[in-house]
Protein backbone atom coordinates (compact mmCIF):
# COMPACT_ATOMS: atom_id res chain seq x y z
CA UNK A 1 0.00 0.00 0.00
CA UNK A 2 1.21 3.69 -0.91
CA UNK A 3 -0.13 6.83 0.01
CA UNK A 4 -1.34 6.97 -3.15
CA UNK A 5 -4.11 4.35 -2.00
CA UNK A 6 -5.85 6.72 0.58
CA UNK A 7 -8.93 8.12 -1.37
CA UNK A 8 -11.26 8.28 1.71
CA UNK A 9 -10.17 9.65 5.36
CA UNK A 10 -12.62 9.10 8.15
CA UNK A 11 -11.74 12.17 10.61
CA UNK A 12 -12.97 11.45 14.19
CA UNK A 13 -14.17 14.61 16.33
CA UNK A 14 -15.37 17.96 14.95
CA UNK A 15 -13.81 20.13 17.35
CA UNK A 16 -11.35 22.64 16.45
CA UNK A 17 -8.99 20.60 15.70
CA UNK A 18 -11.46 17.57 13.88
CA UNK A 19 -13.12 20.55 11.60
CA UNK A 20 -9.84 21.91 10.45
CA UNK A 21 -8.24 18.52 9.52
CA UNK A 22 -11.13 17.74 7.56
CA UNK A 23 -11.43 21.07 5.71
CA UNK A 24 -7.62 20.34 4.41
CA UNK A 25 -8.34 16.61 3.71
CA UNK A 26 -11.70 17.69 1.48
CA UNK A 27 -8.96 20.18 -0.08
CA UNK A 28 -6.82 17.82 -0.81
CA UNK A 29 -9.10 15.53 -2.83
CA UNK A 30 -9.63 13.16 -0.31
CA UNK A 31 -13.38 11.99 0.57
CA UNK A 32 -13.78 13.12 4.21
CA UNK A 33 -16.69 11.49 6.65
CA UNK A 34 -16.44 13.57 9.82
CA UNK A 35 -18.09 12.05 13.11
CA UNK A 36 -18.82 13.77 16.26
CA UNK A 37 -20.80 12.65 19.28
CA UNK A 38 -22.32 15.89 19.68
CA UNK A 39 -24.52 17.06 16.44
CA UNK A 40 -23.85 20.71 17.57
CA UNK A 41 -20.06 20.44 17.07
CA UNK A 42 -21.41 19.26 13.43
CA UNK A 43 -23.39 21.83 12.82
CA UNK A 44 -20.07 24.60 13.65
CA UNK A 45 -17.55 22.61 12.37
CA UNK A 46 -20.24 22.54 8.92
CA UNK A 47 -20.41 26.30 9.53
CA UNK A 48 -16.86 27.16 10.09
CA UNK A 49 -15.38 24.99 6.88
CA UNK A 50 -17.93 26.95 4.92
CA UNK A 51 -16.55 29.80 6.36
CA UNK A 52 -12.92 29.37 5.82
CA UNK A 53 -13.73 27.87 2.50
CA UNK A 54 -15.33 31.54 1.40
CA UNK A 55 -12.58 33.56 3.23
CA UNK A 56 -9.67 31.33 1.11
CA UNK A 57 -11.36 31.29 -1.92
CA UNK A 58 -11.90 35.27 -1.72
CA UNK A 59 -8.32 35.31 -1.05
CA UNK A 60 -7.23 33.52 -4.48
CA UNK A 61 -5.82 30.49 -1.90
CA UNK A 62 -8.32 28.33 -3.26
CA UNK A 63 -8.37 26.92 -7.39
CA UNK A 64 -11.88 24.73 -7.03
CA UNK A 65 -15.35 26.62 -5.80
CA UNK A 66 -15.88 26.07 -2.26
CA UNK A 67 -19.27 24.05 -3.35
CA UNK A 68 -16.71 21.46 -4.79
CA UNK A 69 -14.75 20.47 -1.69
CA UNK A 70 -17.97 20.50 0.27
CA UNK A 71 -19.38 17.71 -2.10
CA UNK A 72 -16.44 15.47 -0.78
CA UNK A 73 -17.58 15.94 2.91
CA UNK A 74 -20.16 13.10 4.52
CA UNK A 75 -21.28 14.15 8.30
CA UNK A 76 -22.51 11.43 11.18
CA UNK A 77 -22.77 11.25 14.87
CA UNK A 78 -21.91 7.89 15.18
CA UNK A 79 -19.24 5.69 14.52
CA UNK A 80 -21.51 2.69 12.88
CA UNK A 81 -21.45 4.65 9.63
CA UNK A 82 -17.58 4.25 9.35
CA UNK A 83 -18.04 0.63 8.01
CA UNK A 84 -19.97 1.70 4.61
CA UNK A 85 -18.13 4.54 4.58
CA UNK A 86 -14.90 2.30 3.89
CA UNK A 87 -11.98 4.30 4.32
CA UNK A 88 -8.05 3.69 3.91
CA UNK A 89 -7.37 6.32 6.95
CA UNK A 90 -8.60 7.30 10.02
CA UNK A 91 -7.54 10.32 11.94
CA UNK A 92 -9.09 10.55 15.61
CA UNK A 93 -9.35 14.16 17.26
CA UNK A 94 -11.75 13.66 20.24
CA UNK A 95 -11.32 15.38 23.61
CA UNK A 96 -7.80 14.44 24.94
CA UNK A 97 -8.90 11.45 27.42
CA UNK A 98 -7.29 8.23 27.52
CA UNK A 99 -10.72 6.45 28.08
CA UNK A 100 -12.41 8.23 25.20
CA UNK A 101 -9.94 7.37 22.78
CA UNK A 102 -9.66 3.33 23.99
CA UNK A 103 -13.29 3.39 23.49
CA UNK A 104 -13.06 5.25 19.99
CA UNK A 105 -10.15 2.65 18.57
CA UNK A 106 -11.58 -0.33 20.04
CA UNK A 107 -14.81 0.30 18.28
CA UNK A 108 -13.07 1.27 14.74
CA UNK A 109 -10.42 -1.39 15.27
CA UNK A 110 -13.93 -4.03 15.43
CA UNK A 111 -15.57 -2.41 12.31
CA UNK A 112 -12.89 -1.56 10.03
CA UNK A 113 -10.61 -3.65 7.56
CA UNK A 114 -7.51 -4.68 9.41
CA UNK A 115 -5.15 -2.96 6.64
CA UNK A 116 -7.11 0.71 7.26
CA UNK A 117 -4.59 3.07 9.06
CA UNK A 118 -5.36 4.80 12.33
CA UNK A 119 -3.70 8.17 13.10
CA UNK A 120 -4.31 10.20 16.65
CA UNK A 121 -4.11 13.52 16.84
CA UNK A 122 -3.48 13.14 20.89
CA UNK A 123 -1.10 16.15 21.74
CA UNK A 124 0.26 14.06 24.98
CA UNK A 125 -1.11 10.79 24.95
CA UNK A 126 1.19 7.77 24.51
CA UNK A 127 0.96 6.76 20.54
CA UNK A 128 1.78 3.26 21.68
CA UNK A 129 -0.72 2.95 24.79
CA UNK A 130 -3.19 4.13 22.15
CA UNK A 131 -2.31 1.36 19.39
CA UNK A 132 -2.58 -1.20 22.04
CA UNK A 133 -6.55 -1.21 21.94
CA UNK A 134 -6.16 -2.37 18.41
CA UNK A 135 -4.76 -5.51 16.91
CA UNK A 136 -2.94 -2.90 14.72
CA UNK A 137 -0.30 -1.40 16.29
CA UNK A 138 1.54 -1.55 13.39
CA UNK A 139 -0.35 0.38 11.73
CA UNK A 140 -1.23 3.06 13.93
CA UNK A 141 0.77 6.49 14.14
CA UNK A 142 0.11 10.03 15.89
CA UNK A 143 -0.70 12.62 13.53
CA UNK A 144 -0.46 15.67 15.11
CA UNK A 145 -1.45 18.68 13.57
CA UNK A 146 -1.35 22.35 14.42
CA UNK A 147 -4.03 24.92 15.38
CA UNK A 148 -5.76 26.66 13.02
CA UNK A 149 -5.24 23.47 11.02
CA UNK A 150 -5.81 25.60 7.61
CA UNK A 151 -3.04 27.94 8.19
CA UNK A 152 -0.43 25.93 9.91
CA UNK A 153 2.02 24.51 8.23
CA UNK A 154 3.58 21.14 10.42
CA UNK A 155 2.15 17.65 11.43
CA UNK A 156 4.34 16.31 14.08
CA UNK A 157 4.23 12.57 12.96
CA UNK A 158 4.77 10.27 16.24
CA UNK A 159 5.97 6.91 15.44
CA UNK A 160 4.95 4.02 18.03
CA UNK A 161 6.87 1.33 19.46
CA UNK A 162 5.52 -0.93 16.48
CA UNK A 163 4.60 1.65 13.64
CA UNK A 164 5.82 -0.01 10.40
CA UNK A 165 7.94 1.99 7.81
CA UNK A 166 5.28 1.53 5.52
CA UNK A 167 3.14 3.28 7.28
CA UNK A 168 4.88 6.05 8.68
CA UNK A 169 5.51 6.66 4.93
CA UNK A 170 1.92 6.65 3.94
CA UNK A 171 1.19 9.08 7.13
CA UNK A 172 3.47 11.57 5.57
CA UNK A 173 2.69 11.16 1.52
CA UNK A 174 -1.23 11.71 2.99
CA UNK A 175 -0.13 14.81 4.87
CA UNK A 176 2.44 16.52 2.30
CA UNK A 177 -1.22 15.78 -0.27
CA UNK A 178 -2.19 18.36 2.51
CA UNK A 179 0.13 20.89 1.94
CA UNK A 180 1.84 20.22 5.28
CA UNK A 181 5.49 19.81 6.25
CA UNK A 182 6.50 17.22 8.57
CA UNK A 183 9.13 16.54 11.70
CA UNK A 184 9.31 13.26 13.12
CA UNK A 185 9.04 12.75 17.16
CA UNK A 186 10.02 9.50 19.52
CA UNK A 187 6.68 8.24 21.08
CA UNK A 188 7.67 10.24 24.81
CA UNK A 189 4.64 12.24 26.36
CA UNK A 190 4.24 15.63 24.92
CA UNK A 191 6.29 14.66 21.96
CA UNK A 192 8.42 17.34 20.90
CA UNK A 193 6.20 20.54 20.16
CA UNK A 194 4.39 20.16 23.20
CA UNK A 195 7.23 19.29 25.30
CA UNK A 196 8.74 22.85 24.68
CA UNK A 197 5.78 24.91 24.41
CA UNK A 198 3.44 23.45 27.47
CA UNK A 199 6.43 24.16 29.88
CA UNK A 200 6.13 28.11 28.72
CA UNK A 201 2.82 28.11 28.48
CA UNK A 202 1.95 26.75 32.45
CA UNK A 203 5.35 29.15 33.52
CA UNK A 204 2.68 32.18 32.11
CA UNK A 205 -0.06 31.01 34.79
CA UNK A 206 2.12 31.04 37.97
CA UNK A 207 3.77 34.22 36.73
CA UNK A 208 -0.25 35.39 36.19
CA UNK A 209 -0.99 33.76 39.56
CA UNK A 210 1.82 35.13 41.46
CA UNK A 211 0.93 38.71 40.45
CA UNK A 212 4.09 39.38 38.50
CA UNK A 213 2.37 41.38 35.83
CA UNK A 214 -0.45 41.47 34.04
CA UNK A 215 -2.14 39.07 31.45
CA UNK A 216 -2.05 41.74 28.74
CA UNK A 217 1.83 42.64 29.87
CA UNK A 218 2.82 39.48 30.00
CA UNK A 219 1.71 38.53 26.45
CA UNK A 220 3.24 41.85 25.13
CA UNK A 221 6.16 41.43 26.43
CA UNK A 222 6.47 38.27 25.34
CA UNK A 223 5.58 38.98 21.77
CA UNK A 224 8.05 41.90 21.82
CA UNK A 225 10.55 40.80 23.63
CA UNK A 226 10.73 36.74 22.43
CA UNK A 227 9.47 37.83 18.57
CA UNK A 228 6.38 35.64 19.07
CA UNK A 229 3.42 36.12 17.04
CA UNK A 230 1.32 35.96 20.15
CA UNK A 231 1.72 36.17 23.82
CA UNK A 232 1.36 32.33 25.76
CA UNK A 233 -1.71 33.09 27.63
CA UNK A 234 -4.04 34.32 24.68
CA UNK A 235 -2.46 30.97 23.25
CA UNK A 236 -3.24 28.62 25.80
CA UNK A 237 -7.32 30.56 25.65
CA UNK A 238 -6.48 29.61 21.26
CA UNK A 239 -5.67 25.95 22.12
CA UNK A 240 -7.98 25.34 24.96
CA UNK A 241 -7.51 25.55 28.96
CA UNK A 242 -8.71 22.47 29.17
CA UNK A 243 -6.21 20.97 26.29
CA UNK A 244 -3.18 22.67 28.08
CA UNK A 245 -4.52 21.42 31.59
CA UNK A 246 -5.02 17.58 29.86
CA UNK A 247 -1.34 18.07 28.39
CA UNK A 248 0.22 18.36 31.68
CA UNK A 249 -1.27 16.47 33.73
CA UNK A 250 -0.17 13.94 30.91
CA UNK A 251 3.48 14.91 31.01
CA UNK A 252 3.63 15.15 34.45
CA UNK A 253 2.39 11.78 35.50
CA UNK A 254 4.41 9.92 32.63
CA UNK A 255 7.55 12.22 32.34
CA UNK A 256 7.65 12.50 36.14
CA UNK A 257 9.03 15.26 36.99
CA UNK A 258 7.92 18.23 39.02
CA UNK A 259 8.01 20.90 36.19
CA UNK A 260 5.39 19.88 34.71
CA UNK A 261 2.75 20.26 37.24
CA UNK A 262 -0.31 22.34 35.84
CA UNK A 263 -0.33 26.20 37.36
CA UNK A 264 -3.09 26.19 40.13
CA UNK A 265 -4.53 29.25 38.25
CA UNK A 266 -5.02 27.09 34.90
CA UNK A 267 -6.54 24.66 37.08
CA UNK A 268 -8.75 27.24 38.03
CA UNK A 269 -9.35 28.82 34.88
CA UNK A 270 -11.07 24.91 33.59
CA UNK A 271 -12.67 24.48 36.99
CA UNK A 272 -14.55 27.67 36.30
CA UNK A 273 -15.72 26.94 32.75
CA UNK A 274 -13.38 29.20 31.47
CA UNK A 275 -11.63 27.26 28.96
CA UNK A 276 -10.61 29.86 26.24
CA UNK A 277 -12.12 31.33 23.05
CA UNK A 278 -13.96 27.73 22.08
CA UNK A 279 -16.08 28.90 25.59
CA UNK A 280 -15.93 32.44 24.65
CA UNK A 281 -13.84 33.03 27.72
CA UNK A 282 -11.23 32.07 29.00
CA UNK A 283 -7.80 34.39 30.47
CA UNK A 284 -9.08 36.98 28.11
CA UNK A 285 -12.89 37.29 26.77
CA UNK A 286 -14.02 36.99 23.53
N1 LIG B 1 -6.53 22.71 20.51
C1 LIG B 1 -5.32 22.62 19.98
O1 LIG B 1 -4.64 23.63 19.76
C2 LIG B 1 -4.77 21.26 19.61
C3 LIG B 1 -3.63 21.20 18.80
C4 LIG B 1 -3.15 19.94 18.42
C5 LIG B 1 -3.78 18.78 18.87
N2 LIG B 1 -4.89 18.88 19.67
C6 LIG B 1 -5.55 17.63 20.09
O2 LIG B 1 -6.67 17.42 19.24
C7 LIG B 1 -7.70 16.72 19.97
C8 LIG B 1 -8.99 17.52 19.90
O3 LIG B 1 -8.76 18.82 20.44
P1 LIG B 1 -9.74 20.05 20.11
O4 LIG B 1 -9.01 21.26 20.51
O5 LIG B 1 -10.28 19.91 18.73
O6 LIG B 1 -10.91 19.76 21.17
P2 LIG B 1 -12.43 20.27 21.15
O7 LIG B 1 -12.87 20.29 22.56
O8 LIG B 1 -12.56 21.50 20.32
O9 LIG B 1 -13.20 19.10 20.34
C9 LIG B 1 -13.32 17.78 20.78
C10 LIG B 1 -14.51 17.16 20.05
O10 LIG B 1 -14.55 15.76 20.34
C11 LIG B 1 -15.91 15.39 20.41
N3 LIG B 1 -16.03 14.12 21.12
C12 LIG B 1 -15.78 13.89 22.44
N4 LIG B 1 -16.01 12.58 22.71
C13 LIG B 1 -16.41 12.00 21.56
C14 LIG B 1 -16.80 10.68 21.20
N5 LIG B 1 -16.80 9.69 22.09
N6 LIG B 1 -17.15 10.43 19.92
C15 LIG B 1 -17.14 11.43 18.99
N7 LIG B 1 -16.79 12.71 19.26
C16 LIG B 1 -16.43 12.99 20.54
C17 LIG B 1 -16.57 16.56 21.12
O11 LIG B 1 -17.98 16.56 20.92
C18 LIG B 1 -15.87 17.74 20.46
O12 LIG B 1 -16.56 18.21 19.32
C19 LIG B 1 -7.15 16.51 21.38
O13 LIG B 1 -6.55 15.25 21.45
C20 LIG B 1 -6.11 17.61 21.50
O14 LIG B 1 -5.11 17.33 22.45
C21 LIG B 1 -5.40 20.09 20.04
Amino acid sequence: MSDSHIKKILVVGAGQMGAGIAQVSAQAGFGVLLVDALQASLDKARAGIEKSLAKLKEKGLLAEEPTEVMARFKWASSLSEAKTFAPQMVIEAVSENLSVKQKIFEELDALLAPEVVFCSNTSSISITKLASFTKRADRFMGMHFMNPVPLMKLVELIEGLSTSREVSRIVRGAAERMGKTCVVSKDRAGFIINRILMPMINESFFVLGEDLGTAEDIDLGMKLGTNQPMGPLALADFIGLDTCLSILEVMHKYLGEDKYRPAPLLRQYVDAGRLGKKTGIGVYAY
